[in-house]
Order: C-alpha cells, then sequence, then structure tokens
C-alpha cells in the first residue's frame, strides 16, 4: 500500500478529499500522518476522527529559542522520514520548506495551490484573483498541483483546472467553486503522481 503523509494548517477539507477517496476505494493509499503546524486546525480533527495519526509541529518554540527554520525543517523532516511516505501532500500547509526539508524527500512533496500556474503566487490568492476578475484584469482563475522546490507555489506542475467567475459571484462563490475544483484536482494528482505511468 502507497504510504501519504498530508501536511494542514487548517480546516483540512482537501485532507477530507483524500481521506473520503481512500474510503470509497479509488485512490488505493493509506494516510500514514497528518501534520499541523496549528494547533486549532479542524484538519486534526478530521485525521482523528478517521483514525489517521497526527503531529503538531509549530514552529514558535523554534523562534522563542532563537533558532533558524533550518533547524525547524530539519526536525521536521527527520520526525516525517521514518513513516517512509510515498507521497507527501501539502494540503493548505502554509509554511514555506527549504531545502533542509525538501532534501530529505526528493520528488516526493507536493502541494496545492489555489491559482493557475505563475498566477497570484503565496496568500490569499482566491480573494486575489476575484478582486482582479472585478477590475476586469482576468475572466478566470484555477488551481493547480506542482512539485515543491524552495520557491513558493513554484515546481513542475503536476496538474491544473480552470475555475470560472461569474459577474453576479461573491467571494463566498468563487471560493466554494475553487475548493469544489481543488477536492477533484487533489485527488486525481496523487493518483497519478502514486500510479501514473511516467513513474514507473
Ligand atoms: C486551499 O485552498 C489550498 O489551495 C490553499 O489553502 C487552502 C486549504 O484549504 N493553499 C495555499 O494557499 C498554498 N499556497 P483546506 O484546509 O480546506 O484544505
Amino acid at each position: 500500500m502507497k504510504k501519504l503523509v498530508v501536511m494542514i494548517s487548517g480546516n483540512g477539507s482537501n485532507l477530507q478529499a483524500i481521506i473520503d477517496a481512500i474510503a470509497e476505494g479509488y485512490l488505493k493509499a493509506e494516510i500514514v500522518l497528518v501534520v499541523s503546524n496549528r494547533k486549532e486546525a479542524y484538519g486534526l480533527v478530521r485525521a482523528e476522527k478517521a483514525g489517521i495519526p497526527t503531529l503538531y509541529f509549530p514552529l514558535k518554540p523554534y523562534k522563542d529559542a532563537g533558532k533558524d527554520r533550518h533547524a525547524y525543517d530539519t526536525d521536521l523532516a527527520e520526525k516525517i522520514a521514518p513513516y517512509n511516505p510515498d507521497l507527501i501532500v501539502l494540503a493548505g500547509w502554509m509554511h514555506i520548506f527549504s531545502p533542509a526539508f525538501l532534501d530529505h524527500f526528493p520528488r516526493k512533496v507536493i502541494n496545492l495551490h489555489p491559482a493557475l500556474p505563475n498566477f497570484f503566487i503565496g496568500t490569499n490568492a482566491i480573494q486575489r484573483a476575484y478582486e482582479a476578475y472585478r477590475q476586469g484584469l482576468i475572466d478566470e482563475t484555477g488551481c493547480m498541483v506542482h512539485y515543491v522546490i524552495p520557491e513558493v507555489d513554484r515546481g513542475e506542475v503536476i496538474g491544473t483546472v480552470v475555475v470560472p467567475m461569474y459577474p453576479e459571484d461573491r467571494l463566498e462563490d468563487v471560493e466554494e467553486r475553487m475548493h469544489d475544483a481543488e477536492h477533484k484536482l487533489l485527488v486525481m494528482c496523487i493518483i497519478n503522481t502514486l500510479y501514473g505511468r511516467e513513474n514507473h
């Protein structure tokens, strides 16, 4: 069975999509660990309900001790390594990883981003796309899954899907449409990454 580690910082609706796809039998994999950098992340509750081991691993104690991100990334990689993941899925994980983490898992870390490649890098991507649409700067937005490299929201693209916007949309409408698209795209990209022809 292929092993997944899923990393979250918030609601975890994308984690839930993975849990459901496994339960429904069309994603043949097992989530061996869910990691959160935020204690109050609802995704931790979702993981516990599904009987998945969790790890809460905050950055703050490192900052308070005057340690740098390199130390945090190294220790986190060492905590995850014994689980031997085939894939590490960043599903709303709001930290940027340095090579201190990524070098432990070459070509095994993928990220979901709520914008099309090279658009709205970083946080609040959906809101920024919505505002750009209202200003007539773009016609549509989308989401992507990509391999993670040290530059934020960059790296080889695995899959994308376009998310349309309409004149009557409120921000919440676009957010809901985005999340529906993400849930499908993420599961599809995990299947392709784990089982796709180019990986055999
Ligand atoms: C998702 O929209 C994901 O694309 C975004 O965080 C949200 C997490 O939602 N990630 C980023 O913005 C990364 N740059 P969830 O906690 O409900 O899965």
